[in-house]
């Protein structure tokens, strides 16, 4: 007979925030977790019974942060770089060259510890999914190691050789291995592929090229776009039907209009701005128009290295007009809405139980309590981390 009880409650929760768009949050209320999900949700005079309870001491309960942009596969250290631009020197994607070098000189098993340190500490602090790229490789073998090194932490692997055109090559040979034998390597270790659409990375046609070969081999789009600048990356995003687009800093009206239209999600990363002192995405403009927001936290060795939800959160209340309740949407269910799932990202029944436990009475303390770490605990499935 198994000692393992079959379903927990959580009790004397003092807010529950379900991310339900009806009634986000629950004041005094309780959660039963049965098999590693969520199997009822309200308040707590209503609980039902249970095996086991655990009672939370009246903190908030948050679903798990969904992190659905990182680029954790990477060997080396660019403080001198941050250090440089805060000392005026400006962010270019030329940086990503250095952390290339370091990456290939590396052993299998330092880039494994390495994503397994920085997975515990998004972990400590909240979240419970978190998609990985590849991008520091730019080799056939190199970016297929980088994604099989993934593939050991999620199912949200990225193919994104496509990051920077790498020394000792042209574009156009580049994009020919990126869309053929480098593509061919990676597809069996990714769910998705993506591109940096940008100024000194890849232009609007190269990254539809390199997108449409992914998708015809089965894998699914995302891009990084309109981050330096303004571009043609985010309406590509749209005309393709991508799931989402990262970065959206520099966006015209006609941009807003056809992320509203096409439902694709807008994935803002707000360490990146604030890491490279670079102006903010308008976070309140795209929610006043509609359009379905997520924020990451884009954890690189190079344009932002916080591994740091709360952090993101907090930049996104004080610096991009977003309310806390709408900052903790973005980074839980919006999050699962830019990774296409349906099973996390809400403590909603029948969802995954990924939860954190705050030592906090209520979830906008994660933007009032800037830089404290208030997760106490953080569950995946079920199960205390
Ligand atoms: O998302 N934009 C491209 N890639 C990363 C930065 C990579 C780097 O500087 O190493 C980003 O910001
Ligand atoms: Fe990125």
């Amino acid at each position: 007979m198994s000692t393992e009880p079959t379903s927990v409650l959580l009790t004397d929760i003092g807010e529950l925030f379900t991310g339900d768009p009806e009634r986000p949050a629950i004041s005094r209320a309780a959660l039963l977790i049965a098999g590693g999900h969520v199997a009822w949700a309200g308040e707590a005079a209503d609980a039902p019974p249970a095996d086991t309870a655990y009672d939370v001491g009246g903190r908030a309960v948050i679903p798990g942060f969904v992190d659905s942009h990182s680029h954790l596969v990477f060997a080396g250290d660019r403080a001198a770089e941050f250090s440089a631009r805060m000392a005026g020197e400006s962010y270019s994607a030329g940086g990503i060259r250095t952390t290339v070098a370091a990456t290939r000189a590396a052993t299998d098993e330092h880039l494994v510890a390495s994503v397994a340190r920085l997975v515990a500490e998004m972990t400590r602090q909240g979240t419970t999914t978190v998609e990985i790229k590849s991008g520091y490789g730019l080799t056939v073998k190199d970016e297929a190691r980088s994604l099989v090194v993934a593939r050991q932490f999620t199912d949200e692997t990225t193919f994104l050789g496509a990051h920077v055109v790498p020394e000792g090559t042209t574009p156009e040979d580049y994009v020919a291995l990126v869309t053929g034998p480098m593509l061919e390597a990676a597809a069996p270790h990714a769910k998705w592929i993506d591109v940096f659409c940008e100024r000194g990375a890849f232009d609007g046609d190269q990254a539809r090229h390199i997108l449409e070969a992914g998708q015809a081999v089965g894998l699914q789009g995302r891009l990084h776009a309109n981050q330096l600048g303004p571009g043609p990356g985010v309406q590509l995003a749209c005309e393709l039907g991508l799931t989402a687009v990262d970065h959206c800093t520099y966006l015209s009206d006609a941009d807003v209009d056809a992320l509203k239209q096409t439902g694709t999600t807008a994935t803002l990363l707000p360490g990146v701005e604030f890491s490279t002192r670079q102006p903010y995405p308008d976070a309140r403009a795209l929610l006043d128009a509609g359009v379905r927001v997520a924020i990451a936290s884009d954890c690189n060795p190079g344009s932002c290295f916080t591994s740091s939800l709360p952090f993101c959160i907090a930049l996104a209340v004080r610096e991009m007009g977003m309310t806390p309740t709408e900052a903790l949407l973005a980074a839980t269910s919006g999050g699962a809405a830019a990774l296409g799932r349906e099973d996390v990202g809400r403590l909603a029944v029948g969802m995954r139980a990924d939860l954190a436990i705050l030592d906090a009475p209520g979830h906008a303390h994660l933007a009032y309590r800037p830089g404290v770490p208030l997760v106490q605990q953080t569950w995946v499935g079920g199960r205390r981390f």
